[in-house]
C-alpha cells in the first residue's frame, strides 16, 4: 500500500454543452470517478468535474436552437447531472464556467497576466476550428481543415491579446526532461516533447468578434481555452481561500482525452507558472472510443446514449465494461456485442453464479446464516489473497484499471474453484460438518473482498451484494481495517438469496 500521501485531487475536463452528452463524455467522468472512490479509502479526496460554457461552439448551438447561450446551458446542465447520477460518480463538486465563483477569478487572473508582462496586444490573422476551440497555423492544417478533428476552419482576423508561451518553451522542456512521468502515456509525452522541440508561437487569449465569454475591460472576451483551464483552480478556492487551495493543488491526476493533451500539458502549466504555481503532478490522456476506427461523437453521428446504455446493460455492467475492456490510454472500439459479452462471461458467470451458487448453499444447508469456520479457514487461500488489497490499491492509482479488475478475478476463480474441489454438497450427505461450515465461510469471506474492492468499480451491484451477504451497514470504505486479514466477517451473518445480480442479456443479433 502507498504511505499516507497529501490529499487527492482528480479532475476531468469539463465538457461542453453544445449538445445531449453520449457515452464518450460519460469515460473519463467514470475512470475519474473510480479513482476518486479509490483514493478515498485512505485520503482526504476531492473530484471535479463540471461543464465548459463559454465559447463560439456553445455559442452557434444555442443559436441554432434559438435560445441565449445562457438558457441553453441552463437548459443542458440538469442532463449532465443527470448522466453522472445515472452511473453512479460521486463528484464533489460541478463547477459550471458561468457561474459567478469562476467568472470573477478568470478576469482576475487576466489582471494578473496584464500586470506581470506575459501577455501583450497584437493582431491575430489565421484560422479558427470552432469546434474543437483551437487557432491554427496555415502550416498545420491537413488538406485546409482542421488537424484534430478535420472540420472546416474559419479565417480569423483580430486585434487580441496575446500570452506569451514562447517565453516558457525551456521551462516546459526542462520540466518534460525532470518528470518523465508526469505525461503519460509515453506516446502522448513524446508527441508533446516534439511538439516542444520544434518551438512555441505565443497564443492568442482572447477574441473580440464575438460575445459568449468572460468580458476583458476594454473589449472583447477571453478565449474559452484559458477560461475553462481556469475551472481546476477557481473551483478549489484559488486566490481567496488559500488554506483550501494548498490542499488540493497541484493536482494528482488531471483527466484528458488524447485530443486535449496539448492544452493540459503545455498551456496549462504555462499559464500556472506565470500566477506563480505549479504544474500537476500527471496528466494522463486516455484514449477513445471509437465505432468502426472513428473517434466516436455528435456531429459523426455514431453517438450512443448512455442513457439506453444503462437501461439495457446496467450501469455498473457499463462502468466494469470500459474500465475491464481495453488497456487505460488505448483506443477501444465499441459495440454492443462486447458488452453484452463481457457481462456475461465475467459478471453473469464468474461472479454472479458465485454469488448465486454461495447463497443458495448456504440457504439450503445452514438457513442462510453464515457459519463460524472454527479454525478451519483454507489457510492457503487466506495466505495468497492477503497482498490483493494493496496490489488492487496500487494498480487502481496507477492507472492500471485493467489489472486491478484481473487481480480482483484471480480471487473470484479462486473460490469458484473452491466449491468445485470442496464439493459442500458431498460435505453436507456425509456430515463433515466442521469442513462444510470453514468452505461456506470461506466462500462468503471471499465474497466479502470482492464486494470491497469492487466497490470503486461498481458501487450499486456491490452494495447490493453486501446487502444480500447480510453484513449490516454500508461497505467499509477503509480498506486498511476491513480487509487487514482474512476472516473480519463475522458469523451469525443473515445472508439472503435474491435475484441474479447481473442478469445475462441477450447477445444482440448482429446485423
Ligand atoms: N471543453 C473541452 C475541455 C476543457 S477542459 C479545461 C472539451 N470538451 S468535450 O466535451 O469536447 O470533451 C470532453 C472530454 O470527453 C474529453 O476528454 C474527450 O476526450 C472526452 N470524449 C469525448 N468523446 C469521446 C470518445 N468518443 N471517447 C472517449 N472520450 C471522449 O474538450
Amino acid at each position: 500500500m502507498k504511505p499516507m500521501e497529501r490529499p487527492y485531487y482528480v479532475t476531468t475536463p469539463i465538457y461542453y454543452i453544445s449538445g445531449s452528452p453520449h457515452i464518450g463524455h460519460a469515460y473519463t467522468t467514470i475512470v475519474a470517478d473510480v479513482l476518486a472512490r479509490t483514493a478515498r479509502t485512505f485520503r482526504p479526496t476531492f473530484f471535479l468535474t463540471g461543464t465548459d460554457e463559454h465559447g463560439q461552439k456553445v455559442a452557434n448551438a444555442a443559436a441554432a436552437a434559438g435560445k441565449t447561450p445562457q438558457e441553453w446551458c441552463d437548459e443542458l446542465v440538469p442532463r449532465w447531472k443527470e448522466l453522472f447520477a445515472a452511473y453512479h460518480v460521486r463528484y464533489d463538486d460541478f463547477i459550471r464556467t458561468t457561474e459567478p465563483r469562476h467568472v470573477e477569478k478568470v478576469r482576475r487572473v487576466f489582471e494578473r497576466l496584464q500586470m506581470s508582462g506575459d501577455v501583450y496586444l497584437g493582431k491575430y490573422e489565421g484560422w479558427y476550428c470552432v469546434n474543437d476551440e483551437t487557432f491554427w497555423l496555415e502550416s498545420k492544417l491537413v488538406d485546409g481543415r482542421c488537424p484534430t478533428c478535420g472540420r472546416e476552419v474559419q479565417w480569423i482576423s483580430e486585434d487580441d491579446w496575446f500570452f506569451r508561451l514562447s517565453a516558457y518553451r525551456d521551462r516546459l522542456r526542462e520540466h518534460f526532461l525532470a518528470h518523465p512521468q508526469w505525461v503519460q502515456p509515453r506516446s502522448v509525452y513524446n508527441e508533446m516533447m516534439s511538439i516542444l522541440n520544434e518551438g512555441l508561437d505565443d497564443l492568442s487569449i482572447s477574441r473580440t468578434s464575438f460575445d459568449w465569454g468572460v468580458p476583458i475591460d476594454g473589449g472583447g472576451v477571453i478565449y474559452v481555452w484559458l477560461d475553462a483551464l481556469l475551472n481546476y483552480i477557481t473551483a478549489i478556492g484559488w486566490s481567496e481561500d488559500d488554506a483550501r487551495f494548498k490542499t488540493w493543488w497541484p493536482a494528482q491526476t488531471q483527466l484528458v482525452g488524447k485530443e486535449i493533451a496539448r492544452f493540459h500539458t503545455i498551456i496549462w502549466p504555462a499559464i500556472l507558472w506565470a500566477l506563480g504555481e505549479s504544474a500537476p503532478d500527471l496528466v494522463f490522456a486516455h484514449g477513445w472510443i471509437t465505432v468502426d476506427g472513428q473517434k466516436m461523437g455528435k456531429s459523426v453521428g455514431n453517438a450512443v446514449d448512455p442513457f439506453a446504455l444503462a437501461q439495457r446493460f446496467g450501469a455498473d455492467s457499463l462502468r466494469y465494461f470500459l474500465l475491464r475492456e481495453a488497456p487505460f490510454g488505448s483506443d477501444f472500439s465499441y459495440s454492443e456485442e462486447k458488452i453484452a459479452q463481457r457481462h456475461n462471461s465475467d459478471l453473469a458467470n464468474d461472479l454472479g453464479n458465485l454469488l448465486q451458487r454461495t447463497l443458495s448453499m448456504l440457504q439450503r444447508y445452514r438457513d442462510g446464516i453464515v457459519p463460524d469456520p472454527a479454525g478451519g479457514s483454507d489457510a492457503e487461500l487466506a495466505r495468497r489473497f492477503a497482498p490483493l488489497p494493496m496490489v488492487v490499491r496500487d494498480r487502481i492509482l496507477d492507472l492500471r484499471f485493467r489489472e486491478a479488475l484481473e487481480g480482483v478475478w484471480e480471487l473470484v476463480t479462486a473460490l469458484n474453484r473452491a466449491i468445485d474441489e470442496r464439493k459442500p454438497w458431498t460435505l453436507h450427505k456425509e456430515g463433515r460438518t466442521g469442513e462444510l461450515n470453514a468452505v461456506l465461510y470461506d466462500l462468503c469471506e471471499g465474497l466479502r473482498w470482492i464486494a470491497i474492492l469492487l466497490h470503486p468499480f461498481m458501487p450499486e451491484r456491490m452494495s447490493e451484494m453486501w446487502q444480500q451477504l447480510g453484513i449490516p451497514g454500508e461497505i467499509d470504505e477503509d480498506w486498511s481495517s476491513s480487509l487487514r486479514a482474512w476472516g473480519g466477517l463475522l458469523p451469525i451473518g443473515q445472508t439472503a438469496l435474491a435475484a441474479p445480480l447481473f442478469p445475462r442479456v441477450e447477445l444482440p443479433t448482429l446485423a
